[in-house]
């Protein structure tokens, strides 16, 4: 659903494994992440921009102003970024956010502080009113472990 050859950004991209989904599909990808380390062959690829930036040190969002065709940011959540990546989303642009959810703190999981778990209905709240939601679930997965999750898409209308 990412527009042809529109622009995506992988946030909080870690190894990269969207990006090099989106790279490969033809897209160039603006790469965030604190630790660009694990990005490998990524970070030398001209279809990629690595962009090192510490998302939670108070600093202003990295990419003021900039848009794009598709937002990916998945295992990964800080609330205060939550507008700026709605606003990073061009019109018709796709955003794809899945993570773990709140009810993952009773599944033994690794994540269970509750700032780094969505609420119930969080992104569709987010979504309200501004974006049309394509696909939406809040789930326990049962593979590779369990795991309680949110996910959506999403598209930009206004
Ligand atoms: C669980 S990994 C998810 C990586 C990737 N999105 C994926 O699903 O494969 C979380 C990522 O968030 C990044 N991260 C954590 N704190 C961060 C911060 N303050 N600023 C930027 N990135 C951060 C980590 O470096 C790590 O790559």
């Amino acid at each position: 659903m990412v527009p042809e050859g529109a622009p995506v950004l992988d946030l909080a991209c870690g190894g990269g494994r969207h990006t090099r989904l989106f790279a490969g599909a033809g897209h160039p990808v603006t790469a965030v992440d604190i630790d660009l380390s694990r990005l490998g062959d990524l970070a030398d690829d001209p279809r990629v921009e690595p962009v090192q930036a510490d998302l939670e040190g108070g600093e202003p969002f990295p990419l003021p102003g900039r848009t794009f065709g598709g937002v990916v940011v998945t295992n990964y959540l800080h609330r205060p970024l939550l507008e700026d990546l709605v606003a990073a989303l061009a019109p018709g642009g796709v955003f794809i956010y899945e993570t773990f959810a709140e009810g993952n703190e009773a599944l033994g999981g690794r994540v269970t502080n509750p700032d780094f778990l969505l609420r119930h209905g969080e992104l569709l709240e987010l979504a309200r009113g501004r974006l049309r939601v394509v696909a939406y679930e809040d789930v326990v997965l049962e593979e590779p472990k369990p795991a309680a999750v949110q996910r959506i898409c999403a598209v930009r209308t206004r």
